[in-house]
């Protein structure tokens, strides 16, 4: 590897920082802060502690820590394999084998994993002060049946209702709201299977539709505003074309499909005018907009560089055998899942989520105007 690293171009100096001479495992399930932020080598970033009272999530499966588990969907995780690395190995409703982004953000903030909100009881909800995670897998910006993020925002304007009462004053409750993180991963159905559904009714062309998206997505990102929300960290969309599932089901003549990375790609590039226009227009709001598509394609240009070995299988054993379908349950995975990107044909593995993490906290190439670890000291 050392060789290889000599003969990057120029171009790739940038990334080299970053780049840690072996690549880091997911650290133990059981770290504490301290333990944590010096396995992260980031116990003097800045020199500056995290001021950051909650973590709120909004998404779909990438991120859903187990609100699936309380609805009719069809794309379940609860049932093993999947949660095989995380705590005793128990499934929780989450999409891959360990933890996820969220969980390692969560971890480096020293709080509690944000709970699936649908798991907690009403006085739970009204009681929780360290964030809850309102992501739910088959979500999307559009109202995909049965999961919306809108339904999502009126869970949560319950939720800060009651949360409110918890607060000597309103601007107690503004001053926690305003410093919560709001991690938002949304739009991955909207331009997966939702597409393959529109494009055959109201639109024309994906540009059209990315335009309808992105209204869409400024008007549910408005909403959360006006709920008291004003640190989001919004994740662009990860490159669906090099999904196993498309990779194996869809028409492509390089390593990845095409036509949806180029779908994915138009839509991630309004983004950026998009939140740069909501900061001006709401008032003290901090949009950080990641650049998940390109965590996936530098592992893409650079497996062995951050400690992957297989790029386009799933990790899972499914029951068709041909790698499309979800893990079939109690069937063990693949041992060495820490060199996969995908432990099932949609859904990064433990070690893909903590490098998406790590490259959210440190990298100002990947995360613009400011790091996630930046916004987290704000
Ligand atoms: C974190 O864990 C380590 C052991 O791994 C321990 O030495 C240290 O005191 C702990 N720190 C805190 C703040 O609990
Ligand atoms: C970090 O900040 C504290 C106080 O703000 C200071 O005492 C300490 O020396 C600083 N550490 C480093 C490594 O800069
Ligand atoms: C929010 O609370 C109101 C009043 O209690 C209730 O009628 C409504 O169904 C709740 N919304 C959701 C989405 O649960
Ligand atoms: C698309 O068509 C459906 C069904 O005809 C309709 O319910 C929906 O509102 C339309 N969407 C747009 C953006 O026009
Ligand atoms: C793939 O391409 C072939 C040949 O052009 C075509 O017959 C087939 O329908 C395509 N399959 C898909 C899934 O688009
Ligand atoms: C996955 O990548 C490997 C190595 O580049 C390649 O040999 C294989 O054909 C790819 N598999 C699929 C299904 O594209
Ligand atoms: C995978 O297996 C399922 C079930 O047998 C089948 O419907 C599907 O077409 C297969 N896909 C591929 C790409 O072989």
């Amino acid at each position: 590897m050392a060789l290889k690293l000599i003969l990057l171009p120029l171009v790739f100096l940038h990334c080299l920082c970053f780049l840690e001479a072996k690549p880091l495992l997911p650290p133990p399930f059981h770290i504490n802060q301290t333990d944590l932020l010096n396995y992260l080598h980031l116990e003097n970033f800045n020199n500056i502690t995290t001021n950051l009272p909650a973590i709120y999530v909004f998404g779909d499966s990438y991120i859903d820590s187990g609100n699936n588990n309380f609805l009719p969907t069809t794309s379940k995780a609860n049932f093993l394999p999947n949660g095989v690395d995380f705590d005793r190995s128990i499934p929780t409703g989450r999409a891959t084998n360990g933890r996820t982004v969220v969980d390692f953000i969560a971890q480096v903030a020293g709080l509690p994993f944000p709970p699936a909100m649908l798991g907690m009881s009403e006085s739970e909800r009204k009681t929780t002060l360290t964030g809850l995670n309102y992501g739910s897998a088959s979500s999307g910006i559009l109202p995909l049946p049965p999961m919306a993020l809108k339904l999502f925002i009126e869970l949560f304007k319950n939720t800060t209702k009651s949360l409110k009462e918890k607060f000597k004053t309103v601007e107690c409750f503004d001053n926690y709201m305003s410093k919560s993180l709001f991690f938002i991963h949304i739009g991955t159905n909207d331009l997966g299977i939702s597409w393959d559904i529109e494009r055959n009714r109201n639109f024309t062309t994906a540009e059209t539709y990315a335009y309808f998206l992105t209204k869409e997505f400024s008007s549910k990102l408005k909403a959360i505003y006006q709920l008291g929300a004003r640190k989001f960290l919004v994740n662009n969309v990860s490159p669906l074309g090099c999904q196993p599932f498309n990779i194996i089901t869809k028409n492509h003549t390089s390593s990845c499909v095409e036509e949806v990375n180029e779908r994915v790609a138009f839509y991630n590039g309004l983004l950026p005018k998009l939140f740069e226009e909501l900061e001006i227009s709401l008032k003290g709001s901090k949009f950080v907009l990641c650049d998940l598509y390109k965590v996936f394609q530098d592992v893409y240009a650079m497996p062995s560089a951050y400690g992957f070995s297989n790029v386009n299988g799933s990790c899972c054993i499914d029951k068709e055998g041909n790698g499309t379908r979800p893990c079939t349950k109690n069937v063990a995975p693949c041992n060495d899942r820490n060199s996969h990107v995908f432990f099932d044909p949609f859904h990064p593995s433990e070690n893909m989520h903590f490098l998406w993490v790590r490259r959210f906290l440190k990298d100002d190439s990947i995360c613009s105007p400011m790091t996630l670890y930046k916004l987290m000291q704000l």
